[in-house]
């Protein structure tokens, strides 16, 4: 097993941090992508301000977003975490938070108080791969504020205990959805950040096929592409009525599952809208 990091090959991940690291299942196909962005990466890590450290992918849920941050992970041996952004969102989410513990160093039940850091500030510090998931949804200007100074390539992070410095190795993936209801645009300031972009959409339709074969054992050609051509029309009608998220991997892969174990292909259709 790799134990070293692609990146910066003198690096040694502790035990703990190779645990994080993701393993590709064996249903994981390498899409165009994710080779392309580990090849610019890679071509770029020693190449001062052009350097890929920040990638936004945008895409309709179910597009595989979630998996191509894990798979670089994996590509690049970092450990892998995640936050999941939401609307009420304070800066203690981002900076991470002093809480009161009871004291274990006598048994007077004196409170003290400790740091503990959130998942931003340990990728950030450890140097690890971070996917922001949906950050569009944040309110707080502090809060967008603190996360886009995070993100600034030789940045540093004021916390309430002391300053950490951005480890030279941490990646942030950005990942949203695109044009789902109450979708907001990435805030200008962290769309700034992002030095790699990539948009990706319902996969081909052989790539859908394949992932729901490896999915879901199922291998009736046939079958396999009629359900992928109904979804892809269902996308595109849905799309040119200005509906988006209809129809995705996710309800295709359910789709033949559902097929796959017997149900028909008419009741499960009713079932998907
Ligand atoms: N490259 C891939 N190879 C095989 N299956 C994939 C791949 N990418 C995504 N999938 C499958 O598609 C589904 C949705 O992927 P996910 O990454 O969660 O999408 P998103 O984050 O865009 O909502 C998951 O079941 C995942 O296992
Ligand atoms: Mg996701």
């Amino acid at each position: 097993m790799k134990q070293t990091c692609v990146l910066s090959p003198a690096r040694q991940l502790t035990g703990e941090e190779q645990s994080l690291v993701w393993q590709k299942p064996p249903s994981h196909i390498e899409s165009e992508a994710e080779k392309r962005i580990y090849q610019e990466v890679v071509r770029n890590w020693n190449r001062g301000e052009m350097k890929i450290s920040t990638i936004l992918l945008e895409g309709d849920a179910g597009s595989g977003k979630t998996q191509l941050a894990k798979a670089l992970s994996a590509d690049f041996n970092l450990p892998y975490t995640k936050i999941t952004c939401f609307a009420d969102m304070d800066k203690s989410d981002v900076l991470g938070s002093i809480l009161p513990v009871l004291s274990e160093k006598d048994k007077s039940n004196m409170v003290e108080y400790q740091y503990y850091p959130s998942e931003i500030v340990r990728a950030y510090e450890n140097g690890w791969l971070l996917e922001i998931q949906e950050p569009t949804v944040i309110r707080d200007a502090a809060v967008l504020m603190a996360l886009n100074s995070a993100l600034e390539p030789d940045g540093s992070l004021n916390l309430p205990t002391r300053i950490v410095h951005r480890h030279p190795d941490f990646i942030a993936v950005i990942t949203t959805n695109r044009g789902y209801n109450g979708y907001r645009p990435l805030n200008e300031a962290l769309r700034d950040r992002v030095q790699h972009a990539e948009k990706i959409d319902l996969p081909p339709k052989a790539v859908m096929m394949e992932r729901a074969k490896a999915k879901t054992g199922y291998h009736s050609e046939s079958v396999l592409s009629l359900l992928a051509e109904t979804i892809i029309l269902l996308d595109e009608t849905a799309r040119a009525n200005a509906i988006k998220g209809v129809a995705g991997m996710r309800s295709y892969i359910f789709w033949v599952d559902a097929v796959a174990s017997g149900a028909s292909v008419q009741s499960t259709l009713d079932r998907q809208q």
